[in-house]
């Protein structure tokens, strides 16, 4: 058994975790991560790629800015195609001057891992048996192991910074952790291709096939999503299919100038609301999907994990640099206020874009609900307030002040 020590040990490579770990180094904190699979591995997903202004300050205050302001398109607006009418929402105009920026989360993560490298900063991939220990006492640990090789890692803190399906979350005993779920009835099919993208700006679009999203990584690169119903397989989906299918949801003017061609990724995500209160216990914290999971519609995954990090590594700045040995345990009632927003806001969304073909419940029932969002959603887009109610959420709330 190997000893070794550190301040703050965060479990898990993703962007939540890799963030934090740059953010707490900058400020002389000593941290860890421990990651389960490879470096290589964590680089194959392909996420999300709208960042929030909160985002891409945290980002620039890491110094890990440069490909992101080089390569990143700043987005003024995006648009919504309602049964073929399109609507574009200003959010510079509509939230005062605050953009999005598109880039995506891939790059992101891999920006955080070249830096982390580059710092000198500790990771240790493809690590097995990770288990955390006395998270509720002055003492918490981590055991793992490594070619072999078992460790034990002693800390103040952890950070559970490894998403839905990590250990950190569940460490937390069922009885001290309330959850909150809910399942969508379908899934988002995402395509990744080598050309030239339908549109500058994103279109979510809502017709009677279900909901399309066209979105974009850079001049020559397009993502594509499509509501699939959730018992679908990704390989039902032919390329051949899915750019048929897409052609019929977007915009007819859209999709005139949609440009086919082969998928580098294709894979389908299930859609979910889950919520864990606390986002604390002892001296262990959960940041990012550990603790809370948004369906896509919104683009909050990531955003909202990268606020977490900003309201946990300030907090732990006070513990270690201003002596505030308490401000830590703050975290989780400041982190969920923004988590139910960002929530609603997600659930909100989806209601509003998709085809809720939900077997469990009443097709009668089904069909009102659709028309109360089909009424809804055309009160946001034809209503000015409606629509700066849209855009202030888009772009994202602001972050407390710590
Ligand atoms: N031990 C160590 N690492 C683990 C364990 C474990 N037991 N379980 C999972 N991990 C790792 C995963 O391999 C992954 O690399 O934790 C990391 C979690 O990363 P994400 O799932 O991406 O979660 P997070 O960093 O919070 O990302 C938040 O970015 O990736 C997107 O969909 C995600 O939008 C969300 C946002
Ligand atoms: C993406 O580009 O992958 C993307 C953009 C906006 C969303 C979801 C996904 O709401």
């Amino acid at each position: 058994m190997q000893f070794i020590k550190t301040q703050v040990a965060i479990i898990g490579a993703g962007p939540s975790g890799l963030l934090l770990g740059q953010l707490l180094a900058k400020q002389g904190i000593d941290n860890i991560v421990i990651e389960r699979v490879s470096g290589e591995y964590v680089l194959g997903r392909i996420r999300a790629g709208i960042l929030e202004q909160g985002l891409v300050d945290l980002l620039h205050e890491a110094e890990v800015s440069q490909r992101m302001d080089e390569e990143g398109e700043p987005h003024d607006g995006f648009e919504i195609a309602y049964y073929d009418k399109r609507y574009r929402i200003d959010i510079k105009a509509l939230t005062g001057g605050r953009t999005v920026m598109c880039y995506g989360q891939t790059e992101v993560t891999r920006d955080l891992m070249e830096a982390r490298e580059k710092k000198g900063l500790l990771t240790y991939y493809s690590s097995n048996d990770v288990a955390l220990h006395n998270v509720d006492s002055n003492a918490p640990s981590v055991t793992f192991s490594q070619d072999g090789k078992e460790f034990t890692l002693k800390c103040d803190f952890i950070a559970g910074c490894d998403g839905f399906h990590g250990v950190s979350r569940k460490t937390i005993p069922e009885n001290k952790r309330n959850e909150f779920e809910r399942v969508f009835p379908f899934g988002w099919l995402g395509v990744l291709s080598d050309t030239p993208p339908v549109a500058e700006e994103l279109i979510y679009c809502k017709t009677e096939r279900g909901f399309a999203l066209a979105s974009r990584r850079s001049a020559v690169r397009s993502r594509y999503y499509l509501q699939v119903p959730s018992t679908d397989k990704v390989e039902d989906w032919s390329d051949a299919r899915f750019w048929d299918e897409l052609k019929k949801r977007l915009p007819t003017d859209a999709a005139e100038k949609l440009v086919t061609g082969a998928s580098i990724e294709k894979s389908i995500a299930p859609l979910r609301s889950f919520v864990c209160e606390p986002m604390q216990f002892g001296n262990l914290f959960l940041v990012g999907d550990a603790a809370h999971i948004v369906p896509p519609t919104g683009a909050k995954g990531l955003n909202l994990a990268a606020s977490d990090v900003s309201t946990l590594y300030r907090l732990l700045s006070k513990v270690y640099n201003d002596g505030d040995k308490e401000a830590v345990y703050r975290y989780s009632e400041i982190a969920l206020r923004r988590v139910w927003h960002a929530e609603r806001f997600s659930w909100w969304m989806s209601n509003m874009l998709h085809d809720f073909n939900d077997d469990n419940v009443d097709i009668t029932e089904r069909k009102m609900f659709d028309r109360f969002m089909q009424s809804e959603l055309s009160f946001f887009l034809n209503d000015e307030a409606g629509q700066k109610v849209m855009a202030t959420q888009y772009v994202g709330m602001p972050y407390e002040k710590i």
